[in-house]
């Protein structure tokens, strides 16, 4: 499958997701990167992997529609792409791409949702939350996009304990290589259709390798 993905950050995830392709776990290909940023240590790691990179929105040089069209195009025509993992992208998906890629974009958030999630709870301040929160275990959420903030529906899961000497950025690293691992066995089920979704309001479910 012909992957996009969406990165504003380090983009470790995204490393993740290469790599596992190179190990031939991912039955698949990252044709596009796309970031807000025009350099950050996602695109930089697509440069030097000679991968394409589309910004959006780009407010300079992407015209009244912010580069919209630009990106339609690219995900489209250009690169033909499957589907859509948003990695750490810290700008809003235009609906254009959530609809067109309906049941087809993934996104990992660094908390397990419903809580710690929605509008102002990403990056650091999620792990300050959960932090102060004083809860026990917090983790990251591998769940499909719709149209609402973080609402879509949950695929995968993974948890790690919070101590009581933590600070947001102890629970930080420790949530992040959780994620480096979940979210490639959650791409490469997608990749190969073991990804099943139930009637509505079931979970998805996915059957391991
Ligand atoms: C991850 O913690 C992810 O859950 C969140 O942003 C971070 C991205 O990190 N959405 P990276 O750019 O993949 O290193």
């Amino acid at each position: 499958k012909r992957l996009a993905v969406f990165a504003s950050g380090g983009g470790s995830n995204f490393r993740a997701i290469h790599d596992a392709i190179g190990n031939g776990k991912i039955n698949g290909s990252i044709e596009l990167v796309v970031s807000d940023k025009a350099s950050c240590g996602a695109t930089e790691f697509a440069s030097s992997n000679g991968i394409p990179c589309v910004q959006y929105p780009d407010k300079e040089g992407g015209g009244e529609d912010k580069g919209l069209g630009r990106l339609m195009r690219a995900l489209g025509d250009q690169h033909r792409v499957d589907y859509v993992l948003l990695a750490g992208y810290l700008k809003i998906v235009p609906k254009e791409v959530v609809r067109r890629f309906e049941r087809g974009i993934l996104n990992i958030h660094p908390a397990l949702l419903p809580s710690f999630g929605g509008k102002g709870c990403y990056g650091m301040r999620v792990h300050e939350m959960v932090v102060e929160s004083g809860v026990r275990f917090t983790g990251a959420t591998v769940h499909f996009v719709n149209e609402k903030y973080d609402e879509g529906r949950i695929v995968a899961q993974a948890c790690v304990p919070v101590y009581p000497a933590d600070s947001a950025a102890d629970v930080a690293a420790r949530v992040l290589k959780s994620e480096h691992e979940m979210y490639p066995e959650v791409v490469a089920a997608l990749c190969d259709g073991r990804l099943r979704w139930g009637e509505d309001g079931k979970p998805v479910v996915w059957t391991a390798l």
